[in-house]
Order: C-alpha cells, then structure tokens, then sequence
C-alpha cells in the first residue's frame, strides 16, 4: 500500500554549480569503514554506492588527506595512487548507474590513533579526547595529541589541495572540507581544543584562520565551484566545546562568503534556530541543510522527509540524510511514492566490513515482491 504524495519540493530538479540535480535530496556523509587497511576503497564500496546514486547527489564518506589525519581503521584515504584507483572505480559505478558524487576530506587531529595510523596524531594543541577510541585492538584510551607546529599547519594545508586533486582525478565532481563533528577544522575553531597564543589561536579570527586557509587552497587547486564545506554549530561530537558559537560561525561565512564555494553544509539544522537563520541570510550560495534528527536515536517514520520540507521553506536550498539513505538505496522514490522504509539494522554493522547492513537493504520493489510472495 502506498498513500498518494503531497507535492513536494525535494523532488525538484536543480543545480549545483555546474552539476543538474535531479532532485534536492543529498546522501550526507556516512562512514561505514568498509576500505583495506591501508585506505583504499574496496569493489564492495562501489556496490553500495552505485545502489544510491539517484540521490540528487552524494557525498562519499570522510576520506583522509594525510597519513596522519587518519581516524579509525579501514577508513578510506585519499592521497597516494592506489587510493585514486580504489575511489575510480566508485566513481565510475555511480556514474554508470547516472549518480553525481563529492568526497568528504576529513583529518581527525586529535580523534586518531597511534595503533589506526602509525602516527602521533596532531591537533592544535595538545588536549586529548575525553573519550576512548576505537582501534583493531578494540577500545583505547585516547593519546595527548602533538601540537601543531607551522611547519606543520603549511605542509596539512597542502595536504588537503593534493587529496582535493586527488578526488577530481579520481573522477569525484568535487570535494567537501569537513569542518564540522570535532575534527582538526573544528578543533582549531573550538576554545576548548584550541589554547594556542598563535597567530591560528586566541581570537574568533585566530581560531578560524586554518580553516579559512585549507578552504581557499582547496578552491584553489580544484576551482571553488567544486568545493563544499560542512560545519555544525554547536554540536559537542567528540569532546567539543566551541565557547562562543554565535561569533565564530557568522566570522568564518564573512570571511568564506566571496570564494564561490558550490556550498555550506550545516549539520543538525534547525530552522527555529537564529544562527541557522543568520547563516541563511549571510550565505550568498547554495545551502545544504542536515535535518536535527538526532544521530542516535531512531529514524522518524519519514526518514526525516518532512523536516527537509521545513528546512526548504527556511530557505535552504537542497536537503541532505544520513540514516535514511543508508537503509534505503532508493529513498528517493520511496519519499516520492510515500512507500514505507526500511529501518537502520545490524547497528552493530555500521562500522565493521562486509555486506550485512551495508549492501543487502532491498529496494522497494523487491520489499514489494517479497511482501507479497508472503
Ligand atoms: C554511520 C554514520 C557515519 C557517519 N559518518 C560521517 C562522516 O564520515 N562525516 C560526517 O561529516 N558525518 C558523518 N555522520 C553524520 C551524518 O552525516 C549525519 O549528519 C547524521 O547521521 C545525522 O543525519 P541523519 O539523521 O539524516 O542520519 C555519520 C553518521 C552515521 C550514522
């Protein structure tokens, strides 16, 4: 049974840049650690891809810049030859089956280990995680990271162009900065992560400047029409504490607003939020909004559909979901049709390899079929 559908404007064509989106809906992020050991993605990655690629678009899962910057294991990277070969084949699966895809940049700084990476992780300043982390030896406290010096901060900065570079040559439409979920960017903008007395520390203009720096290397090694970034004010993932929100994020979009970005990504929108419509009316480009749904708790019965309709009518322009997306290869029709969804399942699988709970959601048809042969 299916319920007749209210005209919707998530199903609207619309562009990005150079790009034609066949509808508003974006596969946010998802990190499913399903790549080798030594960060290069796997036939298994481009199966599941290429199973969601009606998305209006997707962003492909955090990829790492550098050695170091690497989080957790089996987290795909992004910058030597076998990385470019490994994601080409993801590329060219989605884009066989008519998908468009961004890669996620992602250094962990202080969310990182020696046992996942081989080095010492590095952070602007040396404030452990106040958390364990995950390792292949299981759970471990966290290490007090090495604070970073210049030399360092130039020669990441360069990191993030060559593994931008890297993406297009990979066949990726473009890349998205992560700045959001405590990692590096976030830490440098964060007081509690950030006690530098530095040039790249102290003020809000201090503490945004790396940030600032990667995003205009990025843009210019690739072009700024094929880079996103993603921020999420106020979110205290990994041990965050970023003391005054309401100042750093209007600082970093002035400083951002003239690149030509193809995008700002803002994770837990809430419309009803000030910031979130303050960072609407100073954002000149397009705007992705990841509805506040709350990551642990349970997918609403929409899959978060009438949330980014709230989030269009506040004025963002295109609506990107994480858990829907992960267990409905083909939520786009199913939001369009009103057709049931399927539920996030083998929790315990999101972040170990293999198929189950990664390759085997069936897609509405089949569920169909499969109902009825009951
Ligand atoms: C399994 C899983 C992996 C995630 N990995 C990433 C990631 O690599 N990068 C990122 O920015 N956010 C990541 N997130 C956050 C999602 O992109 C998204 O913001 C979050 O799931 C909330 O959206 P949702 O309610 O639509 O799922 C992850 C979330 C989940 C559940």
């Amino acid at each position: 049974m299916t319920n007749t559908p209210a005209p919707s404007r998530l199903f609207e064509p619309t562009r990005l840049g150079p790009l034609h989106l066949p509808n508003r809906l974006v596969m946010a992020p998802l990190t499913r650690n399903r790549a080798g050991a030594d960060g290069v993605p796997q036939p298994i990655m481009a199966t599941y891809y290429a199973q969601r690629a009606s998305a209006g678009l997707i962003i492909a899962e955090a990829a790492t810049p550098n050695a170091v910057g690497q989080t957790y294991p089996n987290i795909p990277a992004i910058h030597n030859d076998a990385h470019v070969t490994g994601w080409r084949r993801v590329t060219d699966a989605v884009r066989a089956e008519g998908g468009r895809m961004f890669l996620q940049l992602q250094h962990g700084g202080r969310v990182g280990h020696p046992d996942n990476s081989g080095l010492m992780p590095v952070a602007p300043s040396p404030v452990p995680l106040p958390e364990t982390i995950h390792t292949p030896g299981g759970r471990q406290e966290s290490v007090v990271p090495r604070e970073m010096t210049h030399d360092d901060i130039r020669s990441t900065v360069a990191d993030f162009a060559a593994a931008a570079r890297n993406a297009v040559d990979a066949g990726f439409a473009g890349v998205e900065v992560h700045a959001a979920n405590g990692h590096l960017l976030h830490q440098f903008m964060a007081r509690n992560t950030n006690r530098r007395t530095d040039a790249y520390g102290g003020s809000v203009a201090g503490r945004i400047r790396f940030v600032v720096e990667v995003v205009q290397a990025v843009a210019e090694a690739i072009g700024p029409d094929r880079v996103g970034l993603r921020i999420s004010p106020g979110n205290a993932v990994n041990g965050i504490d970023e003391g005054d929100t309401e100042s750093i994020y209007p600082a970093l979009i002035e400083a951002l607003a003239d690149t030509g970005l193809a995008y700002l990504h803002i994770v837990f929108a809430d419309p009803d939020q000030p910031l979130f419509q303050d960072i609407r009316k100073a954002w000149p480009g397009t705007l992705i909004a990841n509805p506040a749904l709350g990551w642990g708790e349970p997918l609403p019965a929409d899959g978060g559909k009438h949330a980014g309709e709230r989030l269009l009518d506040a004025g963002a322009d295109l609506i990107s979901l994480g858990r829907a997306f992960l267990a409905n290869p083909d939520l786009v029709e199913r939001l369009r049709v009103g057709a049931p969804l399927n539920q996030v399942r083998d929790k315990h699988m999101m972040y170990v390899g293999g198929e189950t709970g990664y390759t085997d959601y069936p897609v509405l048809a089949a569920a169909l079929a499969g109902a009825s042969a009951r």
